[in-house]
């Protein structure tokens, strides 16, 4: 039987995030990984042969035996998804762009330009509008569009109902980022096991300025960073998948850790308007055990795309702290760029 599907190409397809990629997309209703494209040392090799696939489940059937190509092959599909290495993926992806295709990027290199959408459909969905400034600054008939660094999206996800309902002034920010973080192999398992690294390179800058951005305002003079603070530290953890983060804000408005929990619950956005094939029902889901959230239990509550909460009680020192966990290549970076891509296909906006 014909897939109907659209078709998709991965770049960096071998990695941790584009292996990933392969995986959601294989499953997925509307799209199909037609294009694996990676490194010279992969191009030319089965998908099979040249991946170390680190996933639970099987490598999918749809791309085993598929050819990989290589960054300077022409590919068919309107639709790219980036999983690169940042060295490399500014000059590719913008090459993508300008030759049509709608790049959906999981990389920093273009996240904080002034005019590339950075996206959580739930947070700030009417972004994407800055896509025709940038094809009219760039000549370009394609576009970018990208994704939060994958710490950054799981806390801006529980911030969003916070700001909506009580306002925010200060954020502060401890986290414990799982290993698949970094890619395979990643972090050395003599830097790992037994141990815990306090460091992960331009993460902290990462979450301050992606969340202002995210939280920030949006009109006809573009982008306007939100005015609260965000201060973040930035831990590996010997966790395989899954990053935690001890979350305190301050709050505009008086907010009890009931208000909180409520506003949080009680959150959707336009995936979830709009019936998003990767939307989860609930963006943000609060657990009330008091030992919730744990990355082994729960990173994978409604297929990795959600942001799950837990502890949310006073804080003597800003007023409200809560832990939020959600998968770091799924909502973190793969589903994230797969929800993206849904949200612009029913805005009408992918070449198609
Ligand atoms: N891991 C996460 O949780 C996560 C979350 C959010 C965002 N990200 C971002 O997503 C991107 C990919 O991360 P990852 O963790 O998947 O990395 P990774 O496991 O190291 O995979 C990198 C991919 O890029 C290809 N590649 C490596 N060097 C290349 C080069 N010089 N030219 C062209 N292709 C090259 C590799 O192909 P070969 O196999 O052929 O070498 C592989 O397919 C990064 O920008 C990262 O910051 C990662």
């Amino acid at each position: 039987m014909r897939d109907e599907r659209i078709p998709v190409a991965v770049l960096g397809a071998t990695g941790s995030v584009g292996q990933r990629f392969v995986q959601l997309l294989a499953a997925h209703p509307w799209f199909r990984p037609a294009e694996l494209v990676a490194s010279e040392r992969s191009a030319g090799k089965r998908y099979r042969e040249a991946t170390d696939w680190r996933l639970d489940a099987f490598m999918p059937e749809i791309a085993a035996d598929q050819r990989i190509r290589g960054y300077n092959e022409d590919l068919e599909s309107p639709v790219v998804f980036s999983a690169l290495p940042a060295e490399v993926a500014g000059e590719i992806e913008q090459r993508m762009a300008r030759s049509g295709h709608a790049v959906l990027s999981n990389t920093r290199t273009h996240r904080m330009e002034s005019d590339v959408p950075l996206l959580i459909p739930e947070v700030n969905a009417e972004h994407i509008a800055v896509i025709e400034t940038q094809r009219r600054n760039r000549g370009w008939s394609g576009f970018i569009a990208t994704n939060p660094n994958c710490s950054t999206i799981h806390m801006v996800l529980a911030l969003k109902p916070i700001q909506q309902a009580f306002g925010l002034e200060a954020v502060l920010v401890t986290t414990m980022q799982a290993v698949s973080g970094a890619g395979y192999p990643g972090v050395p398992s003599l830097d790992m096991i037994d141990n815990i690294v306090p460091y992960i390179g331009d993460e902290e800058e990462k979450m301050q300025t992606e969340t202002q951005k995210l939280l920030g305002g949006f009109g006809p003079d573009g982008f306007t960073p939100a005015e609260f603070i965000v201060s973040a530290s930035c831990n590996r953890v010997p966790v395989r998948d899954g990053h935690t983060e001890c979350v305190s804000v301050r709050t505009s408005s008086p907010a009890t850790p009931d208000d909180v929990i409520a506003a949080m619950e009680s959150f959707r956005g336009k995936p979830q308007e709009l019936d998003l094939p990767s939307a989860p029902p609930q963006p943000v889901i609060v657990r009330r055990e008091a030992n919730r959230p744990q990355p082994a239990l729960d990173r994978d509550t409604a297929r990795g795309m959600a942001s799950i909460v837990g502890r949310v009680r006073p804080c003597p020192l800003l007023g409200t702290k809560f832990v939020v966990l959600g998968h770091n290549t799924v909502r973190g970076a793969a589903g994230a760029s797969i929800l993206n891509a849904e949200l612009l296909k029913e805005e009408g906006l992918l070449p198609l």
